[in-house]
């Protein structure tokens, strides 16, 4: 292993692999580090949604702005990361159909309903679009932009592009601790120490022992997520269905994906019965034909949550050479194409619109109004 980097990207997940990727099209040098295997932990569980959209419940932060930039660059970054890879990141247009199974629902959506991306269906409408809903479905938003991709192969295609450019990965290198020295960092890992000229954390929730090292006050806990993954032999569904943070997802592998639980602090790798049965019974609450489906594997990955729901993303408060990209709760792979850029642009010092620095600092808390 070579001893010295321009940076040390913490964190093969799909946040880690999309920074190494931006920083390699502008030729830095780059070690991507990862206790495990690239794109094996929470990536591998996410169903690949890119909701920008439906995973935004207010209008007035900076959440969606960014969200839907990140959204925007997937469109480009397909044939892109193709070209350079030769792994296709499973990009299915489609959608997603937001349910109304109550007024109070349809209330829930109407935030939603005022952008122009954004369309009501009514009952005829939308049974016209998916004849297999369940009968108790009185509308939809329907949100075309919001489309999905395949978590793993996205990873993949982020990684053997930034390979292709210029960087290493390190699998199995598992990193316990960051010290100052000369004016560089030394990344302490499991198979020898490597210096570098910038560090970013991008370990999700397992970031949490680093922001202790690194005199990061802020907590990230682990949201769990299980999913049951389902083959189908006819084309079921085209649409993604949404309802109560819930969802499934038609895939162009022949796969759909029911998802998924929200198990707060539990920081397990295993699938519950509870969990189980309850995606089973969302399953058919829209969809009544899902229980005739076959069972293809379970997934489970643990969410990074944050106080607010909303990324770290930035320089750390007292070190602005260390960056953070951690936290990504419920929406990293749809966040990763932004957050690489992002980062890329602190590090090269290039400008970044102010109200997402603002929004995604380490330290925000502490200059929110309460
Ligand atoms: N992005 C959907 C989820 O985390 O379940």
């Amino acid at each position: 292993m070579k001893r010295k980097y321009e940076v040390v990207v913490i964190g093969g997940g799909i946040i880690g692999c999309s920074i190494a990727y931006y920083l390699a099209k502008e030729k830095v040098e780059v070690a991507v580090l990862d206790s495990g295997s690239i794109g094996a932990k929470t990536t591998s569980a996410a169903a690949g949604m890119l909701g920008a959209h439906s995973e935004c419940n207010e209008n007035s932060s900076a959440f969606f702005p960014f969200a839907r930039e990140s959204q925007k660059k997937y469109f480009e970054l397909k044939d892109e990361l193709y070209a350079l890879s030769g792994v296709d990141i499973g990009y299915r247009e489609g959608g997603i159909l937001k349910l109304a199974f109550s007024e109070e629902d349809i209330h829930a959506l109407n935030h939603l309903l005022v952008r122009p991306t954004v369309e009501w269906l009514n009952e005829s409408e939308i049974r016209k679009m998916e004849p297999g809903l369940s009968p108790d479905v009185l509308g939809a938003a329907y949100i075309k932009d919001d489309v999905n991709v395949i978590p793993t192969r996205t990873c993949e295609s982020f990684a053997k592009s930034a390979q292709t450019l210029g960087t290493q990965f390190f699998e199995y290198s598992h990193v316990y601790g960051i010290e100052k020295q000369d004016g560089n960092y030394i990344v302490q890992t499991a198979n020898g120490d490597i210096e570098a000229r910038h560090v970013v954390v991008a370990t999700g929730v397992f970031s949490k022992a680093l922001f202790k090292n690194l005199g990061i006050t802020e907590e990230l806990t682990p949201v769990k997520g299980e999913s049951i993954i389902v083959h189908y032999e006819k084309p079921v569904l085209t649409h993604t269905l949404f309802h109560d943070s819930c969802y499934i997802v038609p895939r162009n592998n022949g796969k759909l994906i029911i998802g998924a639980t929200m198990v707060e602090d539990d920081w397990s790798d295993t699938v519950s019965l509870q969990g189980v049965n309850f995606l089973i019974e969302k399953a058919n609450t829209m969809l009544p034909a899902a229980s005739a489906f076959k069972i293809a594997g379970f997934k489970v990955g643990l969410r990074p949550g944050t106080f607010d729901g909303h990324p770290f993303i930035g320089r750390h408060p007292e070190e602005e050479r260390v960056l953070i990209a951690s936290g990504h709760y419920r929406n990293g792979i749809l966040l990763a194409p932004e957050t690489g850029q992002m980062i890329c642009d602190f590090i090269l010092d290039k400008e970044i619109k102010s109200e997402w620095v603002e929004a995604f600092r380490v330290d925000r808390r502490q200059y929110m109004r309460v």
